[in-house]
Formats: C-alpha cells, sequence, structure tokens
C-alpha cells in the first residue's frame, strides 16, 4: 500500500475547483483533507463529494485543519494573502494563475514562502499540453534554431452576462484587469516560456471596445521586446464570437512552429514536419462545468509538483517563475493604463 505524503486543504469551490480536487484524489499519495469557501452551500457540497471537511474561513482552515498543502483557486485578489498566510503557518502553496494581481504581491509571496522554507507553485498548466511540449523540447534540443520573432492571438468570448454573473470578474480591484490577466495570460505566458529569455520592455495599448459593464480592458495588443532581441507582438479580445483556438507562431533560424490550440505544428526549412499528437486516453471527467479551453492538464502539474515535493525538490512551476510572468502581464497594464513604454 502506498502511504499519504501529502494532505491538502482547497479554497475556493468555484468553477476551477473540480480541476483540482479531481486530480488530487486520483494521486495515491495525496489526500483532500478539507475545503474552504465563504459560500457555505459550495464548501459543504464540495465536502460532501470528497469525504472531508469545510470551512467557511480560510484562516480557520489553516489553522486548524490536519493539512500540510493549501489549494488556492480563488478570485486574484485573495492569492496574495492566502497564500502569505499560508505559509506563515508553514504550509506548502499551490495558487491558481495570476500568482496575483501586482507585482510586489508576488514578490512577497515568493519571499514569504522562502523564508518559511514552504514550496509556493503556480498553476500554468498548459506548459504539460503535448503541443507546448513539442515545440519546448524542439527549442531545447536546438532543433529549431534561434527564435527570432513571435507572435500570439486569444480571440476568445467572454459576454456581458459572464460578467454580471461573477461578483469579482470585470473589476480592477478583484480581478485585476479582464483578457490580459485571466484569458491571454496563458498564452503570453507559453510565448515568455519559449522565448526563454528576460524581457528588455512591453509596449502595449490596453482597452474596453465592446461591454458595457466591465471596468477592465477586453482588448489588448502589444509588443514584448526580450533581451535576446526577439520581438513578440500579440494580440487579444475577449468579444469575439466563439472560444477561438489559441494561435502561437515562432518563426525561427531553422523552422517555423505554429500552436493553434493546443495541438502544434513544427515546419522545418528543409520540408520535414513534426506534429503533436492528443492521446485520447488521457482525457478525464471534470463534470458538468468544464471547459474545453482549460485543457486537460492541470493533473499532468499537480501529480508533478507532488512527485517534487515529495523527493524535497522545488515545484515544476515555482513562484520564482511565476514572478516573471507576473512581472510581465503588470508591465503590459503599465504600459496600456499611461500609453508608454515599460523598460525592465
Ligand atoms: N488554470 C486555468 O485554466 C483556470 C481556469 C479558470 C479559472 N482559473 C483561476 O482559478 C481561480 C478561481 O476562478 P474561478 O473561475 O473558479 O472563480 P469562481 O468565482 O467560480 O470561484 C471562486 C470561489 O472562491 C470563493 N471565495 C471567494 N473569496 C473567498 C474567501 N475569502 N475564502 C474562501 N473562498 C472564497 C468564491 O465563493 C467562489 O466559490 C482564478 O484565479 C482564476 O483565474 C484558472
Amino acid at each position: 500500500m502506498v502511504g499519504i505524503n501529502f494532505k491538502v486543504g482547497i479554497i475556493g469551490c468555484g468553477n476551477i475547483f473540480p480541476m483540482h480536487a479531481i486530480p488530487l484524489s486520483n494521486i495515491e499519495t495525496v489526500e483532500i483533507k478539507a475545503v474552504c469557501d465563504i459560500k457555505e452551500d459550495r464548501a459543504i457540497a464540495a465536502s460532501k463529494e470528497y469525504n472531508c471537511e469545510y470551512y467557511t474561513d480560510y484562516k480557520q482552515m489553516i489553522d486548524t485543519a490536519d493539512i500540510d498543502c493549501v489549494h488556492i483557486c480563488t478570485p486574484h485578489y485573495m492569492h496574495a494573502p492566502m497564500s502569505i498566510y499560508a505559509a506563515k503557518a508553514k504550509k506548502h502553496i499551490l495558487t491558481e494563475k495570476p500568482m496575483t494581481i501586482e507585482y510586489h504581491d508576488a514578490v512577497s509571496m515568493v519571499e514569504t514562502a522562502k523564508q518559511n522554507d514552504v514550496a509556493l507553485g503556480v498553476i500554468f498548466q498548459n506548459h504539460y499540453n503535448h503541443g507546448s511540449q513539442l515545440i519546448k523540447k524542439n527549442l531545447e534540443s536546438g532543433a529549431l534554431g534561434k527564435i527570432i520573432s513571435a507572435k500570439a492571438i486569444v480571440t476568445w468570448k467572454r459576454t456581458d452576462e459572464y460578467y454580471s454573473k461573477s461578483d469579482w470578474k470585470g473589476t480592477w480591484d478583484k480581478e485585476g484587469g479582464g483578457v490580459v490577466i485571466d484569458q491571454a495570460i496563458h498564452t503570453l505566458d507559453l510565448v515568455r516560456w519559449f522565448v526563454d529569455s528576460e524581457i528588455e520592455y512591453v509596449d502595449a495599448q490596453i482597452s474596453n471596445r465592446a461591454h458595457n459593464i466591465i471596468q477592465v480592458e477586453d482588448s489588448a495588443e502589444g509588443v514584448i521586446k526580450f533581451k535576446n532581441n526577439v520581438l513578440a507582438g500579440f494580440y487579444t479580445i475577449n468579444y469575439y464570437g466563439y472560444d477561438a483556438p489559441v494561435e502561437i507562431e515562432l518563426y525561427c533560424e531553422k523552422a517555423t512552429a505554429k500552436m493553434v490550440g493546443n495541438k502544434a505544428t513544427i515546419l522545418f526549412n528543409d520540408g520535414k514536419i513534426l506534429e503533436s499528437k492528443e492521446d485520447n486516453s488521457e482525457s478525464m471527467y471534470y463534470g458538468k462545468s468544464y471547459k474545453s479551453y482549460w485543457g486537460i492538464s492541470h493533473i499532468k502539474q499537480i501529480t508533478e509538483h507532488y512527485n517534487m515535493l515529495a523527493q524535497n525538490k522545488k515545484p515544476p512551476i515555482d513562484g520564482e517563475y511565476g514572478l516573471k510572468t507576473q512581472r510581465m502581464i503588470s508591465a503590459i497594464y503599465n504600459s496600456g493604463k499611461v500609453s508608454k513604454r515599460i523598460y525592465f
């Protein structure tokens, strides 16, 4: 029989909760001990489903439940205070994206985790998609040569109704932005991960062009200039007619790598073609509320996260990594708000 290495409490039992709870209940060495939501009906329903305790106050859960890890699945403005409170109580943390809203809060999250010798992980599950892996491996092996330039396009659909149903989305104080920090963040993060260089500057525009009831941007475009000279242009809107497959293209010395949705195609200059394959046996039932654009890779990141923790190693996507993406996202907002180039 396999022993339990980690006992987990999950904070936030909303949309993304099943993408954490289902993988956790499939990992033999991990046990869900507690769930927490300020909406008591959600906390009760989750505790019944996963046969564990429930709380409506996260501090009480952290202080009293028999847990050593916390997953944070709450609105963006709560990620930093929850993460810092958990770290001070010596709990390991895995937070949903974005790490937080403000870069300086992300720095505090990393510092507090370090000071208290706990692991801090950040969910960017799309690293684990087959398409992302194919491109990353071919970049690392040198098969693509250097990236010369990159572009990314995210055109999704988030209606006024989507925003009116939420008590935190569409606001600067609780969501911290709109299409950039919530939807396009995954794609911008992938581009940064692929290019794998420090950023020199970000120059972006943000605006609300089609929504009536939100404070935040529903469109953004700009460029991220990396210190290795790659210029990565991006365009994102969330007033499109449907959730169109995300597009990333990396124009490289020896090939052009394209990702459409989760599928990657690499067209080498010599005519060779490599394509990623999806594996249908990997799909799991995540419940009725599952959205296909979340992909199915939460389980891969969460499994690797706990494998690393069990070996006393740092999480595969840790706070230090998350800081870099957070800084890029914050710079896009800073640039867009003042219409100025932001140098790093
Ligand atoms: N990785 C992905 O692909 C992905 C997809 C969707 C959402 N997310 C992220 O997951 C997080 C949650 O998003 P969601 O769509 O599930 O939101 P949601 O609104 O559906 O759920 C959030 C839950 O947190 C609860 N909550 C709020 N404040 C709380 C508090 N102080 N204590 C305890 N519970 C509290 C709410 O009552 C709600 O049930 C966000 O960071 C979001 O960006 C990630």
